[in-house]
């Protein structure tokens, strides 16, 4: 079996809280690097792929990522010390991943420093390292000595190849795409974006899948939709809450950054963007989170026109739901199912489970996921 989980905003989903919940033989971190930040069973992780909270979980870093060596032995290190966790024999990376060096955190620093418009990069080298790599004079990380101290104490192997194998013998892989769609370098909201492909489809080529391993009846494709939009640095959002509202929902919310612990800026749902964001991945089921952090509102707003539409974004109200335990279906009230039937008609994908809390358990399913 193999399931994608892609982001279907901008990032910080809440991806890592719905993979906790999918146990998984193979764990496929497919693109970006240090830049992004998951939450998984509550630890909070950069590089490390969202299976480690499973012990004999396969982690692998696929072709397409890139690594800062020195940051992902700082990890491994921590899970160790600060959770018990230890990776350090489950963890492979494909030689042919990119490496982040000294000198493009430097870079990224200093271009943005100097940029005029800032795209508010998380400073972890991410720019940098793919323009690198693009103008072909990057360094992937399987052309190091092995005896160089970057990579002495890291497993190399073909991801691709174990993804294959894995699912030859029955394996579940999971492939998570990291930050968002509309960070996504081609058809996110450039040139605030992350220098990588965050789409399934890119997900796949960073992996080197080919895109009819989705038509097989053994895959699905998760996309991740958090019931309001963050978005942690400048650029476009449509539907931006006013400051009252941004701010409570930000503290319900947790909505700081896991990389920079920046506070997130807040916007209601797009349906416009989650319907452009749907074109662009083709869901097979959506996963709703956080719903519960809109709770307690007389009313809920939404942004209802196309995401290509010039206009002003024409902003709609749902009547509001209440926070009381909500344990099953029957309990969802009405105001949120009307929000999860809009959802299903313009992105055209089931929303398969619906966050109703913090917990593990808090988790009302709507669909049977295969
Ligand atoms: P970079 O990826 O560090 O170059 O940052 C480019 C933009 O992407 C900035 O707006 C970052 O805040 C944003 N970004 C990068 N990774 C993530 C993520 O995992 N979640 C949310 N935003 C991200
Ligand atoms: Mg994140």
């Amino acid at each position: 079996m193999l399931t994608v989980v892609v982001g279907m905003q901008w990032g910080d989903e809440g991806k890592g809280k719905v993979v906790s919940g999918i146990h998984h033989t193979v764990s496929v971190r497919m693109n970006g690097g240090p830049n992004a930040g998951h939450t998984v069973g509550g630890i909070p992780v950069h590089q490390v792929p969202p299976g480690f909270i499973f012990p004999s979980t396969h982690l692998l870093i696929a072709a397409g990522s890139v690594v800062d060596p020195f940051k992902l032995r700082q990890e491994i290190l921590r899970l160790l010390h600060d959770y018990s966790i230890d990776v350090r024999h489950r963890l492979f990376i494909d030689p042919r991943a990119h490496i982040i060096t000294p000198d493009h955190l430097a870079r990224d620093a200093s271009e943005e420093h100097d940029r005029i418009g800032k795209i508010g990069t998380t400073l972890t080298g991410n720019g940098p390292v793919h323009a690198d790599k693009y103008a072909r004079r990057g360094q992937q990380i399987g052309s190091l000595p092995r005896d160089d101290e970057r990579v002495r104490d890291l497993n190399l192997d073909d991801v691709r190849e174990q993804v294959l194998d894995a699912l030859d013998f029955g394996g579940h892989v999971l492939l998570l795409v990291a930050h968002g769609t509309m960070l996504d370098i081609d058809h996110g909201t450039y040139p605030f974006v992350t220098s990588s492909h965050c789409t399934a489809a890119g997900g796949l080529a960073a992996v080197g899948l080919p895109p009819s391993f989705m038509r097989h009846g053994h895959s699905r494709m998760i996309g991740v939709v958090k019931a309001y939009t963050t978005r942690v640095a400048p650029g476009p959002m449509r539907g931006e809450m006013k400051d009252a509202d941004a701010h409570t929902i930000r503290e319900l919310g947790h909505e700081y950054g896991t990389t920079t612990q920046r506070p997130r800026r807040l916007g209601w749902l797009d349906l416009g963007q989650l319907e452009y964001a749907a074109q662009i991945n083709g869901p097979d089921f959506l996963v709703l989170t956080k719903t519960d952090v809109l709770a307690d509102r007389d009313k809920v707003s939404f942004v209802a026109s196309s995401w290509n539409d010039e206009a002003e974004p024409i902003i709609k109200f749902v009547k509001g739901w209440s926070s009381t335990a909500i344990r099953q279906t029957g309990d969802l009230p009405a105001g949120l199912l009307w929000l999860i039937g809009r959802i299903e008609e313009r992105t055209r994908a089931r929303v398969s489970q619906v966050g109703v809390g913090p917990g593990a358990n808090d988790v009302i399913r709507l669909a049977t996921v295969p």
